[in-house]
Protein backbone atom coordinates (compact mmCIF):
# COMPACT_ATOMS: atom_id res chain seq x y z
CA UNK A 1 0.00 0.00 0.00
CA UNK A 2 1.31 3.38 -0.82
CA UNK A 3 0.31 5.76 1.48
CA UNK A 4 0.73 9.14 -0.76
CA UNK A 5 -1.67 7.44 -2.90
CA UNK A 6 -5.75 7.20 -3.09
CA UNK A 7 -7.46 4.54 -2.05
CA UNK A 8 -8.79 4.53 -5.04
CA UNK A 9 -5.24 4.08 -6.72
CA UNK A 10 -3.95 1.61 -4.15
CA UNK A 11 -6.69 -0.34 -5.74
CA UNK A 12 -5.63 -0.27 -9.48
CA UNK A 13 -7.48 2.82 -10.53
CA UNK A 14 -11.11 1.95 -12.95
CA UNK A 15 -9.67 -1.60 -13.81
CA UNK A 16 -8.67 -2.70 -10.02
CA UNK A 17 -12.22 -1.21 -8.98
CA UNK A 18 -14.45 -2.87 -11.78
CA UNK A 19 -12.98 -6.15 -10.77
CA UNK A 20 -13.93 -5.50 -6.79
CA UNK A 21 -17.16 -4.79 -7.99
CA UNK A 22 -17.94 -7.75 -10.02
CA UNK A 23 -16.33 -10.13 -7.43
CA UNK A 24 -18.63 -8.80 -4.36
CA UNK A 25 -21.87 -8.77 -6.65
CA UNK A 26 -21.28 -12.32 -7.25
CA UNK A 27 -20.83 -12.94 -3.66
CA UNK A 28 -23.88 -10.93 -2.66
CA UNK A 29 -26.04 -12.67 -5.58
CA UNK A 30 -24.87 -16.40 -3.98
CA UNK A 31 -25.90 -14.94 -0.30
CA UNK A 32 -28.69 -16.40 0.86
CA UNK A 33 -29.59 -13.04 2.78
CA UNK A 34 -28.47 -10.55 0.88
CA UNK A 35 -29.29 -11.98 -2.69
CA UNK A 36 -33.41 -11.38 -2.15
CA UNK A 37 -32.64 -7.69 -1.47
CA UNK A 38 -31.25 -6.86 -5.00
CA UNK A 39 -33.38 -6.35 -8.00
CA UNK A 40 -33.11 -9.25 -10.67
CA UNK A 41 -30.87 -7.24 -12.76
CA UNK A 42 -28.37 -6.12 -10.77
CA UNK A 43 -26.09 -4.34 -13.40
CA UNK A 44 -27.55 -0.87 -12.91
CA UNK A 45 -26.97 -1.27 -9.03
CA UNK A 46 -23.23 -2.53 -9.96
CA UNK A 47 -22.75 0.85 -12.31
CA UNK A 48 -23.66 2.87 -9.46
CA UNK A 49 -21.76 0.93 -7.04
CA UNK A 50 -18.22 1.33 -9.42
CA UNK A 51 -19.16 4.90 -9.76
CA UNK A 52 -19.47 5.77 -5.97
CA UNK A 53 -16.93 3.82 -4.72
CA UNK A 54 -14.18 5.50 -7.56
CA UNK A 55 -15.28 8.80 -5.58
CA UNK A 56 -15.12 7.80 -1.76
CA UNK A 57 -11.87 5.63 -2.68
CA UNK A 58 -10.70 8.80 -3.78
CA UNK A 59 -11.10 8.59 -7.60
CA UNK A 60 -13.09 10.15 -10.05
CA UNK A 61 -16.57 11.68 -8.81
CA UNK A 62 -18.49 9.62 -10.68
CA UNK A 63 -21.84 9.23 -8.88
CA UNK A 64 -22.32 13.07 -8.36
CA UNK A 65 -21.39 14.17 -11.60
CA UNK A 66 -24.62 11.52 -12.98
CA UNK A 67 -27.07 11.32 -10.25
CA UNK A 68 -26.24 14.41 -8.02
CA UNK A 69 -25.03 14.14 -4.40
CA UNK A 70 -24.95 10.65 -3.09
CA UNK A 71 -27.34 10.70 0.08
CA UNK A 72 -26.48 6.95 0.64
CA UNK A 73 -28.03 6.02 3.58
CA UNK A 74 -31.65 7.80 2.34
CA UNK A 75 -30.99 5.92 -1.23
CA UNK A 76 -31.48 2.23 0.97
CA UNK A 77 -34.27 3.33 3.05
CA UNK A 78 -36.67 1.08 0.94
CA UNK A 79 -33.91 -1.66 2.00
CA UNK A 80 -34.53 -3.31 5.12
CA UNK A 81 -31.03 -3.39 6.50
CA UNK A 82 -30.48 -4.88 10.08
CA UNK A 83 -27.26 -4.86 11.67
CA UNK A 84 -26.80 -8.78 10.31
CA UNK A 85 -26.93 -7.60 6.98
CA UNK A 86 -24.57 -4.77 7.25
CA UNK A 87 -21.99 -7.62 8.79
CA UNK A 88 -22.94 -9.69 5.69
CA UNK A 89 -22.82 -7.21 3.25
CA UNK A 90 -18.84 -6.06 4.96
CA UNK A 91 -18.07 -9.78 5.00
CA UNK A 92 -19.04 -10.32 0.96
CA UNK A 93 -16.77 -7.66 0.62
CA UNK A 94 -14.02 -8.93 2.65
CA UNK A 95 -14.04 -12.34 0.73
CA UNK A 96 -13.85 -10.12 -2.44
CA UNK A 97 -10.73 -8.54 -1.47
CA UNK A 98 -9.31 -11.78 -0.46
CA UNK A 99 -10.22 -13.59 -3.61
CA UNK A 100 -8.48 -10.60 -5.48
CA UNK A 101 -5.22 -10.96 -3.59
CA UNK A 102 -5.71 -7.17 -1.82
CA UNK A 103 -3.40 -7.32 0.65
CA UNK A 104 -2.88 -5.89 4.24
CA UNK A 105 -2.38 -3.15 5.31
CA UNK A 106 -4.77 -2.19 2.10
CA UNK A 107 -7.66 -4.71 2.55
CA UNK A 108 -8.21 -3.79 6.32
CA UNK A 109 -8.18 -0.07 5.35
CA UNK A 110 -10.46 -0.76 2.71
CA UNK A 111 -13.00 -2.35 5.19
CA UNK A 112 -12.60 -0.26 8.13
CA UNK A 113 -13.66 2.71 5.63
CA UNK A 114 -16.99 1.25 4.09
CA UNK A 115 -17.40 0.06 7.64
CA UNK A 116 -18.67 2.87 8.59
CA UNK A 117 -21.49 4.05 6.10
CA UNK A 118 -22.24 0.07 6.37
CA UNK A 119 -23.27 0.39 9.70
CA UNK A 120 -24.93 3.70 8.98
CA UNK A 121 -27.23 2.33 6.71
CA UNK A 122 -29.44 0.07 9.20
CA UNK A 123 -32.19 1.19 9.17
CA UNK A 124 -33.89 -1.68 10.97
CA UNK A 125 -33.40 -3.72 14.47
CA UNK A 126 -32.13 -7.08 14.08
CA UNK A 127 -35.05 -9.67 13.13
C1 LIG B 1 -25.20 -2.42 4.91
C2 LIG B 1 -25.54 -3.35 4.04
C3 LIG B 1 -26.07 -2.99 2.66
C4 LIG B 1 -27.11 -3.58 2.04
C5 LIG B 1 -27.96 -4.72 2.58
C6 LIG B 1 -27.27 -2.91 0.76
C7 LIG B 1 -28.24 -3.21 -0.18
C8 LIG B 1 -28.48 -2.51 -1.33
C9 LIG B 1 -29.55 -2.79 -2.25
C10 LIG B 1 -30.60 -3.87 -2.08
C11 LIG B 1 -29.45 -1.91 -3.27
C12 LIG B 1 -30.34 -1.85 -4.53
C13 LIG B 1 -31.51 -0.97 -4.28
C14 LIG B 1 -32.43 -0.94 -5.48
O1 LIG B 1 -31.97 -0.97 -6.62
O2 LIG B 1 -33.63 -0.89 -5.26
C15 LIG B 1 -28.31 -1.07 -2.99
C16 LIG B 1 -27.89 -0.03 -3.78
C17 LIG B 1 -26.72 0.63 -3.60
N1 LIG B 1 -25.84 0.47 -2.56
FE1 LIG B 1 -26.09 -0.71 -0.96
N2 LIG B 1 -26.31 -1.94 0.64
C18 LIG B 1 -25.55 -1.97 1.78
C19 LIG B 1 -24.45 -1.18 2.03
C20 LIG B 1 -23.88 -0.33 1.13
C21 LIG B 1 -22.65 0.39 1.33
C22 LIG B 1 -21.78 0.27 2.60
C23 LIG B 1 -22.43 1.13 0.21
C24 LIG B 1 -21.30 2.04 -0.14
C25 LIG B 1 -20.33 2.38 0.67
C26 LIG B 1 -23.53 0.89 -0.69
C27 LIG B 1 -23.70 1.47 -1.94
C28 LIG B 1 -24.78 1.30 -2.76
C29 LIG B 1 -24.98 2.04 -4.00
C30 LIG B 1 -24.05 3.08 -4.58
C31 LIG B 1 -26.21 1.63 -4.52
C32 LIG B 1 -26.90 2.16 -5.76
C33 LIG B 1 -27.77 3.31 -5.26
C34 LIG B 1 -28.70 3.90 -6.29
O3 LIG B 1 -29.49 3.15 -6.91
O4 LIG B 1 -28.68 5.13 -6.45
N3 LIG B 1 -24.38 0.00 -0.11
N4 LIG B 1 -27.73 -1.46 -1.80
Amino acid sequence: MNPNQSLYDNLGGAEGLRRLVEVFYAKVQLHPQLSPLFPADITPVMEKQFQFLSQFFGGPALFSEQHGHPMMRARHMHVPITPERAEEWLDCMKAALEELGVSEPLRSVLLSRLSGPAHHFVNMPEE
